[in-house]
Order: structure tokens, then C-alpha cells, then sequence
């Protein structure tokens, strides 16, 4: 339940979020304000919530709240983390924001690129007949703003009728437009996270940093083909199918768009920018840029900052003249997205040695050892996202997402699926642990493969006539709708699955080995690992571990970093420092290219078991 302050209703909302992230950035992840001034580090003791039900009380809330209000559930948002459904009351913001907590525990200071000035001009007389610009500029010199041609067309007009009392927009030092009246209590942007999947809008109040609505949806490209390669090569095949998959790109962020603000009460026109971090296909195809040379060796972009545009060249229909920034991009796999996830989680501010990993198709690493930044893109294939799965799915409602198996339990086998629905298949992060499961029992051997029936009956009764065939191959039996459906209408894990998680994980963790190897570090020196993207929040770290996907680590240290690309677009929406950082990145940061490496693949076959 989140108030909203004032006489506004408070509202219900739902989110999902990956276990074990707390409750603050749950919130702040789905566009739910929470007070804080530390940025969820557990010091201000601002991010008071009512929690229902029975959750653990740290000493932070022992030392905040009164023995009454611990037994009413109030708890500090940053310190409790969400292991399980629960029903949170969200108070109103009690201060106005400065700064913004956004990303993975960042505090932004608000200095947004969308400025707006409200002024009252002297009215022009035949002693001062000075410009209608003139006196505008005179009244904001301080902004050196340059006006846009739009400005001049509506100038005259809102001038004389709003009696020369009007605020001026400025976006990025452009005037681009003057209202009447005082207007400055609503600046409003839009940041996108355009992802080849699924695409996420989030509407931005500038002034508070508070987001107003967020919405997502499929990429209307999904027709074109599922991944970047398959999309390009759409282009290559049919000239036509550039501009078609521009318009799909442009309809899905124009709905997006539209549907935030219909949420939050907000005329499209009066949304005056939007910042939008995508890979760099996804960039140049909303651009209608020829992506190409993206898609073959030796992969290169058209450029890694995109111009200045206007929303409208997105496909938007927004204020006429919403200006749009765009993510630059360290390489042809290393896009956008990436950089805005790294602005997200500080990757270039911290001290610690940290790994990024945004596990999806195309899977991007990042390394900091505190001092130097190193990247790399590792083709992970389509195993995370279903593809090339027997029963593989999107992360949708009927799609296992937890695997537990309990050899001597009641019930075997336990699976969390999404909806609480019939399982209908595996998405990726219930076939990591799928797998990591039956590494753990002893069902697959560190090959990969599934033991001998014998061997199987032997170490887990219970779960070995689950492990049958369909076909020649040997499938592991996670649910039978009936008891006497036929095999292969059950929800299974074959062998042929197993084999195309190991050379998905393979080429990832081939990927940050390299990394370590070239700053000199062992597993044991990275101190955070940053599971990010759609797939990688919700992967179970634990499972992460015993596959071998990211390093052996204490369980601790591996933290789910959510929708770090949306995030990092909110950043830049927020803070012109912060979007100047993303410009830096790009000089801070070394890429590896790894397909290139004489030692590759004796890596890859070292680190396909288990
Ligand atoms: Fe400051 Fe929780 S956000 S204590």
C-alpha cells in the first residue's frame, strides 16, 4: 500500500522482485518512493515501513522504533529483505528530496538537464522596446540557454496573454518552450530501458527524483526474430525490414510512454525529455541506423555516442520538441545498457573489486579491481531466456522459476512456479537451479551427465524413477500433470538441456576468468559479484555458485542488482554529472575482445563442468 501524501487515496500495487533484495530497493526499483537520505545504506533511519506479518528486527530497529511499533510491524525498508511474499505499507514522503536514491544504493544529487524558470518580465513600452526574446533571455542569463525555433513561434503569444508572467523550459541549455503561468512544480521525463526483450518505462517526477509510474512490455521486434543477431540479420535479408523494426521499436516505447503517464495523471506534452539505454542494435534500429556491421566480425558501430535527437526521432509523441539522450556504447557488444548499468552501480566509484555480470543471449562482464575497468561480451546463446530449451520458456506465468529438491522429503521435488500456476515450463533461472539441483544430489555427475539408473537408485531413492527417457535421450522428470501422462507432455530437463547450460555458463564464466587473469586476481579477490538484467536478478545465487556461473564465493557476496540499464537511465535524467560520468566511462573502461584469444578455448573446455 503506498500514501501518497496530501488528500490523495493511497494505492495498492504488486511487484516482483528477485528473493533476497530488500525492501527499499524493491521499491525503488518499481517507481515506490521510500524517505531516505543515506541511500538504503541502513544510517538515516528515514525508510520507515509497516510490514505485515512476522519479519526478523535488526538492531537499527531496535535502536528507531519503540517496542509498540516493532510489534505493529514497522521496520527500516533497507534492512529487510523480501524472502518471501509480503504486504508493505508505504508512509508519504516526509521531506523533499535533494538527492535520489537510485541504481544499486547510489545517491544522486538532483541537478536534472530539464531546468524550468518561471519570470515575471516588464511588459514592453516605447521607452523599452527591447525583443520578446531579449527580455526572456535577460530575466535567465544565468541559464545561457540558445532558443529554439519553437520558443520564437509560441513566444509572442504566451507573452501577452499569460501578462508576461511565464516559465521558461530549458533542457540541456536549449529553451524549448515558455508557458503560461508558473509551471515550475511539474517537470516531468521519461527513462527507457529498451531491451531486446522486454522494454521498461518509467515516469519521472525531476524535481523530487520521484517516480510516478512504471510499465513494461514484450519489444514489439519480437516478430523480427528473438535476439540481436536474428534481428540483424532480418535487415540484411529484406530491405524493408530497417524501417519496419524502427517503427516496431518506436510503437513499443510510444505505448509505454503513453500508458506512464495515463497512470500518473500527466499530459504526454508536457514530458519535456527522455533518456534511453539500450544495447547497441537496439540503439541503432530505433535510430533507423543501418545495424549491419554490428552483426559481422570485425563488429562495428556507426558511432559509440548517438547525436543529439529529439524524442519525436524515437517515435514518440511527446512535448514537439522533448529532447532524448541516448547511452553511449563501448562496443558493438558492449552497448548502452551496459554503460548505464555501470553508471547504476558505481562500477567506476567504488573501491572494492567487483564483477558485473548481465546474464542474458549476449552476456556482458564487467571487472573493477578499484582502478581499472575492464569489459567483455561473451555469447552465452539462448539457454537463459528458453531458447534451444526441450521445455524452455520466458520468464511468464506457468514457467518454473525455483527448483528444490528434498531426496528424503514428503514431497521430492519442489517448484516455485511464476503465478502460482500449473508448471507449463522451465524458464532460465528454474533451469540453473534445475541443474545445480541434481549436481547437488548427485544425479549429474561434474560432466554433465546424468549417472547410471543403478547409481541413481542407489544415493536418491525417492527421485530416481524420475529419471527416464523420451526417445534415445535420458530426460529428470520435474512435474507429471497426472499420473499416467505419457513422458513427454511432463515438464523435463533432458541431457541435451544440461549440455547447452554448460556451454552457456562456460562461455561466461570463460569470460570473467580471462578478465581476472588479466588484472591479476583470483576468485577469491572479487568482493561483490552483480547479477543484472531481466534473467540475472532472479537467478538464485546460490545455484549461480555450484554451476560454476560466477566465482566460488561466500553466497553473500553475489547480489542481485535488478534493472540496472533503467536505472542507470533514470540517473542521467536526474544528474547531469551523472550522465557526464557515462561519457567518461567510456574512456575509463578497456574492452577485451575475446574471440580473438589463441587460449579461448582450452579455457571454455576447462570450465564446461560442474
Ligand atoms: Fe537510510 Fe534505510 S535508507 S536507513
Amino acid at each position: 500500500t503506498v500514501e501518497t501524501g496530501g488528500d490523495a487515496p493511497a494505492t495498492e500495487r504488486s511487484v516482483r522482485v528477485p528473493p533476497g533484495v530488500t525492501v527499499f530497493d524493491s521499491a525503488s526499483w518499481n517507481g515506490i518512493a521510500i524517505d531516505s537520505t543515506c541511500g538504503g545504506h541502513g544510517t538515516c533511519h528515514k525508510c520507515r515501513v509497516r510490514i505485515e506479518g512476522p519479519s526478523p528486527v535488526s538492531r537499527h530497529d531496535l535502536r528507531t522504533f519503540t517496542r509498540e511499533q516493532l510489534d505493529d510491524g514497522w521496520r527500516l525498508a533497507c534492512l529487510v529483505q523480501a524472502t518471501r511474499d509480503l504486504r508493505v505499507d508505504v508512509p508519504p514522503l516526509t521531506t523533499r528530496p535533494k538527492a535520489a536514491t537510485v541504481g544499486v544504493g547510489r545517491q544522486v544529487i538532483l541537478r536534472p538537464a530539464l531546468q524550468k524558470r518561471y519570470v515575471e518580465l516588464d511588459e514592453p513600452t516605447l521607452a523599452d522596446q527591447r525583443t520578446d526574446l531579449d527580455r526572456l533571455l535577460a530575466a535567465i542569463d544565468d541559464l545561457a540557454p540558445t532558443p529554439d525555433l519553437h520558443v520564437l513561434r509560441r513566444l509572442p503569444r504566451v507573452l501577452r496573454e499569460a501578462d508576461f508572467k511565464v516559465t521558461a523550459v530549458i533542457v540541456d541549455e536549449t529553451l524549448v518552450d515558455v508557458e503560461p503561468g508558473d509551471t515550475t512544480g511539474r517537470r516531468h521525463a521519461i527513462a527507457f530501458d529498451l531491451g531486446t526483450t522486454t522494454v521498461v518505462a518509467t515516469l519521472l517526477d525531476v524535481t523530487t527524483g520521484t517516480p510516478l509510474a512504471v510499465a513494461s512490455m514484450l519489444n514489439r521486434q519480437q516478430p523480427f526474430g528473438g535476439d540481436v543477431i536474428t534481428r540483424i540479420s532480418a535487415t540484411m535479408l529484406d530491405p524493408r525490414a530497417l524501417d519496419r523494426l524502427r517503427a516496431a521499436a518506436g510503437e513499443t516505447l510510444a505505448e509505454l510512454a503513453a500508458h506512464v503517464c495515463d497512470e500518473a495523471g500527466v499530459d504526454p506534452a508536457e514530458v519535456h525529455e527522455v533518456a534511453l539505454a539500450g544495447n547497441a542494435t537496439m540503439t541503432a534500429l530505433a535510430l533507423g541506423i543501418d545495424p549491419e556491421p554490428l552483426g559481422v566480425a570485425p563488429f562495428v558501430m556507426s558511432t559509440p555516442q548517438p547525436p543529439a535527437v529529439l524524442a519525436s526521432d524515437l517515435g514518440l509523441s511527446l512535448h514537439p520538441r522533448a529532447r532524448a539522450y541516448l547511452f553511449p556504447a563501448l562496443g558493438a557488444y558492449v552497448g548502452g545498457d551496459i554503460v548505464a548499468g555501470m553508471l547504476a552501480t558505481g562500477m567506476d566509484r567504488d573501491k572494492r573489486t567487483r564483477l558485473f555480470i548481465d546474464v542474458g543471449t549476449n552476456c556482458e562482464i564487467v571487472l573493477s579491481d578499484g582502478e581499472r575497468i575492464l569489459s567483455t561480451a561473451a555469447p552465452a546463446g539462448p539457454a537463459f531466456e528458453g531458447g534451444a530449451i526441450r521445455c524452455g520458456m520466458r520468464a511468464a506465468d506457468g514457467a518454473v522459476e525455483v527448483v528444490k529438491l528434498v531426496p528424503d522429503g514428503d514431497e521430492p521435488v519442489v517448484l516455485s512456479v511464476i503465478g502460482d500456476a500449473e508448471p507449463r515450463g522451465l524458464c532460465g533461472s528454474g533451469l540453473v537451479d534445475a541443474v545445480s539441483e541434481l549436481v547437488r544430489v548427485g544425479l549429474l555427475d561434474a560432466s554433465g551427465r546424468f549417472v547410471p539408473e543403478e547409481r541413481a537408485a542407489e544415493i536418491a531413492p525417492a527421485l530416481a524413477d524420475r529419471l527416464t527417457k523420451i526417445g534415445e535421450e535420458r530426460v529428470f522428470v520435474l512435474f507429471r500433470p497426472h499420473p499416467d501422462s505419457k513422458t513427454d507432455e511432463c515438464v523435463v530437463l533432458s541431457q541435451r538441456d544440461v549440455r547447452e547450460l554448460q556451454f552457456a555458463k562456460a562461455a561466461i564464466s570463460t569470460g570473467w576468468t580471462l578478465l581476472l587473469e588479466e588484472l591479476g586476481l583470483e576468485h577469491r579477490d572479487v568482493q561483490q559479484v552483480l547479477l543484472a538484467g531481466s534473467f540475472g536478478s532472479y537467478l538464485s545465487p546460490a545455484s549461480a555458485i555450484r554451476i560454476g556461473l560466477v566465482p566460488k564465493l561466500p553466497v553473500l557476496r553475489i547480489v542481485s542488482a535488478g534493472n540496472v540499464a533503467g536505472e542507470g537511465a533514470k540517473m542521467a535524467l536526474l544528474s547531469v554529472r551523472e550522465r557526464a560520468g557515462a561519457r567518461t566511462l567510456l574512456e575509463e573502461v578497456t574492452y577485451v575482445e575475446l574471440s580473438d584469444r589463441t587460449d579461448f578455448n582450452d579455457r571454455f573446455v576447462e570450465q564446461l563442468s560442474f
